[in-house]
């Protein structure tokens, strides 16, 4: 299928390799935030005239889509964010820095994204619970025995990306699920990379909370969903007190708030973002989320394949299984080659990719990243190998 007439920005001469930093957005969410701005401008939530309802049902439209998206059980259960990160910081400030005490420990990998790590870092510092690394596979992929060989009576949380932002690899969460809940112990899921490439089912996997940004599926940035199951949610402390999270107010002990999703939900959301966020849903379920994998790991397959005929690459992530591949060009630095590659108009993503702690168990802190979508194509994937393939690169990337 040719997606090129879907994307705008494919009309630039680009090869846009960094999809796992962000999506390319296509024209119908573009058009969807611009009807917003062109046809219904207006709050949503707070208004009894027309523009005001129609705004507040596409809003709600959106919520209802991201439930089905993820098969959560109830619209309660879905609350609009900022990202991701927010929705990470959320789910630890908001619920688990009440219940958790000192020497708790939470369980995650070295292979995380900051944003999964650091809020726990951060509760560690104030509450003295303890974050614990589970080892990585020889490939640097995570065993869910592992994971389960690791739980002990102090276990308290496992948190993990769904698949990984720079390695990739797809975790068995429904396995690590099932073992943690038989001892209690919540299962928190980031689902960044995964979600709009791989079907992401929240009860099928056993997340008890799952975070993602819709800028990394198509959508806008600055939109981003938390997931928590009922019964959990309703137990968070709102963070952020204001308009549209209350019922009544009179003074410090006479404050009534709203129910869920309502009450974690202060203040004028993010309205463009989240109806941007439903068309990318739309979008997705018109091509299906199969056939998306489908696409991804065939050109993710060909990539491999012409990358390992090349002698001057060092591949670190063959074997994980989704659209990411992270490499490094013999003797050059990563940035070195992100910029040589810059000047065919390849963007890539070089660097830690936000993952620091990766570094100790892989080695090294640098690497070329690229992140496949289902509109790139096998044609960009020669112009990138015939880039590669050239042994004055790093006198290229550095003007010598
Ligand atoms: N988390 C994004 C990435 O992996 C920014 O590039």
């Amino acid at each position: 299928m040719d997606f090129k007439k879907d994307f705008p920005m494919l009309n630039n001469d680009i090869i846009y390799f960094d999809n796992a930093a962000t999506s390319l957005k296509p024209k119908c969410v573009i058009d969807a935030i611009t009807d917003y701005y062109y046809n219904y401008s207006s709050n949503a939530h707070r208004g009894d005239y027309k523009l005001s309802v129609k705004a507040s049902n596409k809003f709600e439209d959106t919520r209802r889509k991201v439930k089905e998206f993820i098969n959560a059980d109830s619209e309660k259960e879905i609350v609009f964010t900022s990202g991701a990160t927010e929705s990470l910081n959320m789910i630890v400030s908001c619920f688990f820095k009440d219940i958790l005490k000192e020497n708790d420990e939470v369980i995650t990998t070295k292979s995380e994204h900051a944003s999964v790590i650091l809020p726990w870092f951060n509760l560690e510092n104030e509450k003295g619970i303890k974050v614990k690394f589970v080892s990585l596979d020889e490939n640097y992929c995570l065993d869910e025995n592992t994971v389960i060989s690791m739980i002990s009576d102090k276990t308290k949380v496992i948190v993990l990306s769904h698949i990984t932002n720079v390695i990739g690899d797809i975790r068995n969460i429904k396995a690590i699920a099932s073992e943690a809940h038989k001892r209690g112990i919540y299962v928190v899921v980031d689902a960044s990379q995964s979600i709009g490439h791989i079907n992401v089912d929240v009860k099928d996997m056993g997340a008890d909370f799952l975070a993602f940004s819709a800028h990394k599926m198509l959508g806008p940035t600055g939109v981003g969903v938390l997931y928590g199951k009922e019964e959990f949610l309703k137990k968070f402390k709102p963070f952020k007190f204001g308009g549209g999270m209350n019922i009544s107010f009179n003074s410090p002990k006479e404050i009534e708030y709203k129910d869920l999703p309502y009450k974690l939900e202060a203040g004028t959301q993010n309205i463009d973002g989240v109806i941007g966020l439903g068309t990318a849903i739309d979008y997705i379920n018109k091509i299906g989320i199969k056939e998306i994998e489908r696409i991804d790991n065939e050109l993710k397959e060909y990539l491999i394949e012409k990358l390992k005929k090349l002698d001057n690459i060092i591949l670190y992530n063959e074997k994980a299984k989704s659209s990411l591949v992270i490499f490094n060009v013999k003797g050059v630095f990563s940035q070195d080659t992100a910029l040589y590659l810059d000047k065919y108009n390849i963007a890539i993503r070089s660097g830690s990719h936000c993952a620091k702690k990766l570094e100790d168990e892989l080695g090294i802190s640098n690497t070329c990243r690229i992140s496949l979508y289902f509109y790139n194509t096998k044609e960009e994937i020669d112009r990138l190998i015939d880039a590669l393939n050239n042994k004055n690169i790093l006198e290229e990337s550095i003007g010598v």
